[in-house]
């Protein structure tokens, strides 16, 4: 369901709390490109260190590369992006909007789904248990029609993009009376294709020859140092090469916070198999990304699967694991399974020879890929989306306040603890800075010292600080301090010698990964 309050809450607590920033904010920002604050910066750091620990540390045939983004033009050539990286655009004439053409279809095709799912769940409510929702959207006349929408709708669709037919993708546009968001008219220009790469010169002589591409994805930086890695690293096949980096894209639709922008973060794996066995490590990928996102404890009823209808120019089978954002479903990462495309392409375009001496099979050959490509940026939204919550908690005064809370897994939570002396004085600040200094080589502390203990409490909530520890008087005495908990607000007095035990026990990130394994 989507929930534009939620989204607009949680964008403005990623600024208002140092997650995430508009670019050039001072120059009234720049379209779809944010900065990542001081708690922003930590959180994206943990969730890539979970991935990475999950893909190179928990698999002994996975290594990891870090390749540039300028790369020779001729790459981009033989991977297709210069002649196929491409969304159809159109234009609304009244309110000089530009939309994606296959975003307006398929949301259109969401809203008459969304009208059956509101029929069954009317359905629902009436007959209670006895309810077959089969037995109804197979009978009820009106579901019936709606589905002969969305099937006719899907046929013509999905046709129209195999062909790269843009009259057809208009005509559909019409046929349907899609309207513009913004002014409500159906006063559309053609349908165009939009090349999303961004380009630029390399050195100071502006010819064609010179023209280079920032990279729209990572994975292309694997293929070309494939044989580097195998030779290198005596890689028996299968193996994968890892890597997480920026990416960009000259996106058309920009208007969705960091879940579309135009420089971005992906996390990408490419699995190089054996010809003829891409179909068993596509499914064995696929079970295993699905594990590692529900690991991570957002809600394992948040994911979903959806298969590609179209394919993209290099895929065999692809699948994206949606997740429910406040924006509702959409794409968080795709597994594809790539054939021999990208390395046979690099071969014919270098020249140089890209295959594999199987020493079992006694043959060369040019690997099959199976690819697994997440969205940094995606992930770190995921994690903000589900993990904001408001609690109303009641005072002692008969009134009530709302807590602000980040329900961050500790593992990947920006600050671990926070130490807070209870008073500015009485020698408490010295006694908080001892136990600092002795738990900051562990985990990432945070010292703070002004204003009330409950405000203290509210602002460790809000960037969801797993643990505060609070050091008193009775500190100075017995050398115990109160530990306090995120998520139950529970206190406990503990010893100062047994903290780093407790805490490394929920934030360390061992405990995730050994759920992976
Ligand atoms: N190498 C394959 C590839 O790039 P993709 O489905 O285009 O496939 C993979 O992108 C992932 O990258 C997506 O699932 C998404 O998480 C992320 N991604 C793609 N475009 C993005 C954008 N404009 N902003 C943020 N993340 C994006």
């Amino acid at each position: 369901m989507v929930n534009e309050e939620l989204f607009k809450k949680i964008i403005a607590h990623s600024k208002e709390y140092g997650f995430v920033f508009p670019s050039s904010e001072i120059y009234d920002g720049l379209s779809a490109v944010y900065d990542y604050g001081q708690n922003g910066v930590e959180l994206k750091n943990n969730i890539r260190k979970y991935w990475w620990e999950a893909m190179v540390k928990l698999n002994e045939n996975i290594v990891g590369i870090d390749a540039a983004i300028f790369m020779h033009p001729t790459v981009w050539k033989a991977s297709g992006h210069v002649g196929a990286f491409s969304d159809p655009l159109i234009d609304n004439k009244d309110s000089k909007k530009r939309y994606r053409a296959d975003v307006l279809i398929e949301e259109h095709r969401e809203k008459i789904q969304a009208k059956i799912d509101k029929e069954v769940d009317k359905a629902h409510k009436k007959f209670g248990d006895s309810f077959d929702k089969q037995q109804f959207t197979a009978t009820n006349p009106r579901a019936l029609e709606y589905q002969s929408k969305i099937d006719e709708l899907s046929t013509r669709f999905v046709k129209a993009l195999e062909t790269g037919d843009l009259t057809e993708i208009k005509k559909i546009i019409e046929d349907n009376e899609i309207v513009c968001p913004v002014s409500g008219t159906r006063n559309w220009t053609d349908v165009r294709q939009f090349n999303l790469m961004f380009d630029t010169k390399l050195g100071s002589v502006s010819e064609d020859s010179n023209t280079i591409y920032l990279r729209p994805e990572t994975a292309q930086g694997i293929f070309v140092n494939f044989l580097n890695v195998q030779k290198t690293g005596r890689m028996k096949i299968p193996f994968g090469i890892a890597q997480t980096g920026k990416a960009f894209r000259n996106e058309i639709v920009a208007r969705q916070f960091i879940f579309r922008m135009r420089e971005f973060e992906q996390m990408e794996m490419q699995f190089f198999v054996a010809p003829g066995d891409e179909n068993e490590w596509y499914e064995k990928w696929r079970e295993k990304r699905m594990k590692w996102h529900k690991t991570l404890g957002l809600g394992v009823e948040k994911y979903r699967w959806h298969n590609h209808e179209k394919l993209a120019h290099y895929a065999k089978a692809a699948a994206d694991i949606e997740f429910e954002f406040p924006i509702g479903f959409k794409e968080l990462e795709g597994i594809h399974s790539r054939t021999d495309f990208d390395l046979s392409q690099h071969q014919e375009f270098s020249g140089k020879k890209l295959q594999y001496f199987d020493p079992e099979r006694n043959e060369s050959y040019v690997p099959y890929v199976i690819e697994t490509s997440v969205g940094l940026d995606r992930m770190f939204l995921s994690v903000l989306s589900s993990a904001y919550k408001e609690e109303v908690l009641a005072k002692e005064d008969g009134t009530s306040e709302i807590r602000v809370v980040l329900s961050i897994h500790p593992a990947i939570a920006p600050v671990k603890v926070a130490v807070l002396p209870l008073v500015k004085k009485d020698g408490l600040p010295e006694k908080a800075r001892e136990i600092m200094n002795r738990l900051k080589i562990d985990f990432n502390c945070q010292y703070e010292e002004k204003d009330s203990i409950g405000k203290r409490y509210r602002r460790q909530d809000a960037i969801g600080t797993p643990f505060c520890v609070t050091v008193d008087h009775q500190s100075l005495e017995d050398n115990t301090v109160t530990l306090r908990y995120r998520d139950s607000m529970k206190q406990e007095r503990v010893d100062v010698e047994k903290l780093d035990e407790i805490i490394d026990k929920l934030v360390n990130m061992k405990y995730l990964l050994r759920q992976l394994d």
